[in-house]
């Protein structure tokens, strides 16, 4: 009698560390994430074309911001929406990009506009365009096969 009550009571302690210890590891790991530093917010790489703002990519005027224009911008392999952006010398742009797919890079050649894409973040960059000229995006991450065809066309335009 004195021993099956002993059992019991170790099983029910064994069993009670084991739901506490894996709670911890539940929230150790939710609050460690994995969120890279240049991401700000996550969406679900599989509904970026039906997600806000990644449902309609490209460039948009804005008023009361601090910045002049906002790029909504998609990398997938190997294509990026939009193909070609023209923008006014001057304008302070705020870029909004994400991929629907494996890890892209954006680079604007020529300038310090330099993002690593991941799946499932969004990457921001605020920049003021006081150069004029083409300037082409390229991947810098590979990707795949079509790594090296993945490019856009910045035109900032006098
Ligand atoms: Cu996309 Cu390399």
């Amino acid at each position: 009698m004195h021993m099956h009550r002993y059992e019991k009571w170790w099983l029910t302690l064994g069993t009670g560390s084991l739901i506490l210890f894996l709670i911890i590891l539940g929230i150790s790991a939710f609050h460690q994430g994995h969120q890279p530093p240049s991401a700000k917010a996550y969406v679900n790489p599989e509904q970026v074309d039906k997600i806000a703002p990644f449902n309609e990519p490209g460039l948009k005027k804005v008023e009361g911001k601090t910045w002049d224009y906002e790029l909504v911008f998609v990398a997938s392999a190997f294509l990026y929406t939009p193909g070609e952006i023209e923008i006014p010398k001057g304008s302070t742009l705020k870029i909004t990009a994400t991929t629907k797919d494996v890890v892209h890079g954006f680079e604007v050649a020529g300038t310090n506009i330099n993002m690593m894409l991941e799946p499932g973040f969004v990457s921001e960059y605020t920049t003021t365009l006081d150069k004029a000229g083409e300037f082409l995006i390229v991947c810098n991450e590979y990707c795949g096969v079509g790594h090296h065809t993945m490019k856009s066309m910045l035109r900032v335009v006098d």
